[in-house]
């Protein structure tokens, strides 16, 4: 894709990665037209985005599964589409709710591409798709196993719809599994928004060392790892962002009716008390913790196979678990500051 003249939609842009992914994709000389309904971010976001990036970045309020996405602009070449809800606990909890916003906007959002007759498309999904592992590293052509939550289930379910949706459309389609997203931008301008008790470790871990939570529970010591502690595969979102744009530039060499999945994760595994070891290396604040039960719908340990994105979209990550655990830390910090004055 000859990235000066081409422009892409980024629906939840403002949202954790999608934020991330817009200031590698400008910094790649694309055009961004941002799309958000500002349910799991601000338009805060936005202004820090776009003083990151120096441009102005249209914006559209929309709601994929309701709102009339003919207002958008008609010069659209790509739709990167990570609007979605993404917390696995929640989705235990309220299922409908996920069902309904993930796979409605993704329907809403392919039949207003076909309209549009745009061919490239880049889907957000997720490393939940393979469900309960029993052989590691995890490659792509695992099966997806039965999915151990909602969220999960939408993503499988999504992965499915593009792959059908190809049989009658000619587009060209990535479906990037993230592995665990963790960090924020070198700026500490964006990162990951957190208004209620996160159930992720990063924020949680943060949170802990800001003074917000007494301690960092540990959700299980007896697990079948070094440590005792479960193992998962930590990749930073600045590299996620990155892996995004190269799946771009890949698209265009993809004959058309093409659908393609890749891991993205760092291929490394990490265990609960290696990532509290990273981060007081990494910051030089001690995190108390507590061992605790193990966390129903946890697995013990995975960690993907990085070899099909390194060799067809030479995708290698860049960032380290201290630059995760940093970044991560320097955004709580500037966080907290900013909503204290609210
Ligand atoms: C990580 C590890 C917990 C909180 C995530 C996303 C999911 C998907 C996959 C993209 C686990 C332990 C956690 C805490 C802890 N990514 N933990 N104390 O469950 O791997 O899933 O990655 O789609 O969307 O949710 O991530 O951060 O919740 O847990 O000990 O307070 O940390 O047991 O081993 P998880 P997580």
């Amino acid at each position: 894709m000859n990235q000066m003249s081409k422009t892409i939609l980024v629906t939840g842009g403002l949202g954790y990665i999608g934020s991330h992914t817009v200031i590698e994709l400008v910094e790649k000389n694309f055009n961004v037209v941002i799309l958000d309904n500002l349910s799991n971010s601000t338009l805060e976001v936005l202004s820090y985005l776009q003083e990151i990036t120096g441009k102005s970045l249209p914006f559209y309020q929309l709601d994929l599964t309701k709102d009339d996405l003919d207002v958008l602009p008609k010069n659209i070449d790509g739709i990167l589409h990570f609007a979605a809800f993404r917390h696995v606990f929640e989705s235990v909890k309220q299922p409908l709710k996920y069902y309904h916003n993930n796979i409605n906007s993704l329907l809403r959002l392919l039949e207003w591409m076909q309209k549009r007759e745009i061919q490239h498309f880049i889907f957000s999904s997720s490393c939940t798709v393979y469900g309960d592992i029993n052989t590691l590293p995890v490659t792509e052509d695992t099966p997806f196993g039965f999915p151990l939550s909602p969220y999960g289930h939408t993503k499988q379910i999504g992965e499915i719809v593009l792959q059908n949706f190809i049989k009658t459309y000619p587009a060209k389609i990535v479906a990037l599994r993230y592995f665990n997203p963790a960090g924020a931008h070198p700026s500490a301008k964006i990162g990951e928004i957190h208004y209620e008790i996160p159930q992720n470790l990063f924020p949680y871990l943060t949170q802990t060392a800001y003074g917000l939570r007494p301690k960092l529970y540990v959700y299980g010591g007896d697990y079948p790892t070094a440590d005792g502690t479960p193992i998962r595969d930590y990749i930073h979102v600045m590299d996620v962002a990155r892996a995004h744009v190269m799946s771009l530039q890949y698209l265009t060499e993809l004959p058309a009716g093409t659908y393609e999945a890749f891991n993205i994760g760092s291929g490394k595994g990490y265990s609960v008390l290696e990532v509290i070891q990273a981060f007081e290396k990494s910051t030089g604040i001690r995190v108390p913790y507590e061992i605790t039960k193990r966390r129903p719908g946890d697995t013990a340990a995975i960690f993907a196979d990085t070899t099909k994105a390194r060799e067809k979209l030479h995708f290698q990550p860049i960032y380290s678990l201290e630059d995760m655990t940093l970044t991560a830390w320097n955004w709580e910090k500037t966080f907290r500051k900013h909503i204290s004055h609210e």
